[in-house]
């Protein structure tokens, strides 16, 4: 038996795939209304811990107890039927009332005009705003939410904070892992690093390499520090019209995959990155 101001305990989970052991002897609490952030680089074990505390991997060790009823998930990359609008995949999934606080959500999202196009139409990130809206439009006592900002532009990614802190404010308890540190703060009570298949709580313990940085991108063109900010939204960006250039929040390890994406939108104009300590 746990607290019934627990709704989650995992102890000494033990996960491992043929000879890859991914989760050592790991412990984790939830306390009701509560969210906790787990940061980890790819591959360190997040999405297993969700799929563990949902019950899609029952294949493991040490014990993991339960004091909710309901949850909802969003783990790894959504899945539709594609032929499908996302109005009538939200009708597939979800019941009425709550599809209809779905497309409610959708349309807060900015694609309620996709609503009625099918979700082949879709680009990645409307198929993960559609998820989201799948997600939070149920009313669980648990939200487990894998790189819900993947995708995401900063508008939106405002909004879903505001409903993270709504639900928990409401007594639901969330648990939201990702490799991206912005905003965290912004929603979770507490921060775990995920590391060597244990989380730690100290931080201290959260490396250079997880600490969030300034950089600063500059362009060759001032129109490109508009359509930059939109491209990288889930990351924080102030704009320097001054110095042609945005300033964005990010740990070091996401700056690499930042500037690829802004090379994969034709973005060739940068002309110069510095970090923090030489801003
Ligand atoms: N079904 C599987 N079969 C074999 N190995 C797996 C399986 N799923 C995950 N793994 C391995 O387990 C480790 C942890 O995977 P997991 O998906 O939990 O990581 P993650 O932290 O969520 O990574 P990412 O940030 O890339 O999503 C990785 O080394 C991965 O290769
Ligand atoms: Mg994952």
């Amino acid at each position: 038996m746990i607290d019934s101001n627990i709704m989650l305990k995992l102890l000494d989970v033990d996960k491992s795939y043929s000879d890859n052991r991914v989760l050592c002897k790991l412990n984790l609490e939830l306390p009701t209304a509560h969210c906790i952030g787990i940061i980890g680089k790819n591959g360190t074990g997040k999405s297993t811990i969700l799929k563990i505390i949902c019950g899609f991997i029952t294949k493991f060790e040490g014990l993991c107890y339960k004091n909710f009823k309901t949850f909802s998930a969003l783990i790894e990359n959504p899945h539709f039927i594609d032929g499908l609008t996302g109005r009538d995949n939200i009708k597939y999934i979800l019941n009425k009332k709550d599809a209809d606080n779905a497309i409610l959500l959708v349309s807060d999202f900015g694609i309620g005009d996709y609503l009625d196009r099918s979700v082949r139409r879709y680009s990645m990130g409307m198929k993960q705003k559609l998820a989201l809206a799948i997600t939070f439009a149920r009313d669980s006592e648990l939200y487990l939410l894998d790189e819900p900002f993947n995708s995401i532009d900063y508008e939106t990614v405002t909004k879903i904070i505001n409903i993270i802190n709504s639900k928990r404010v409401a007594g639901k308890s969330i648990i939201t892992v990702t490799h991206n540190m912005s905003r965290i703060q912004d929603y979770c009570n507490k921060i775990y690093q995920l590391k060597n298949g244990v989380l730690c709580a100290n931080e201290h313990t959260v490396t250079n390499s997880l600490k969030q940085k300034s950089f600063l991108i500059k362009f060759a063109n001032l129109n490109d520090i508009s359509f930059a900010k939109s491209v990288i939204g889930e990351f924080s960006c102030k704009e320097s019209y001054q110095e042609n250039s945005i300033i964005v929040k990010a740990i070091e390890d996401d700056i690499s995959s930042i500037i690829k994406r802004l090379a994969d939108y034709s973005l060739i104009g940068i002309t110069e990155i510095k970090d923090d300590n030489n801003i």
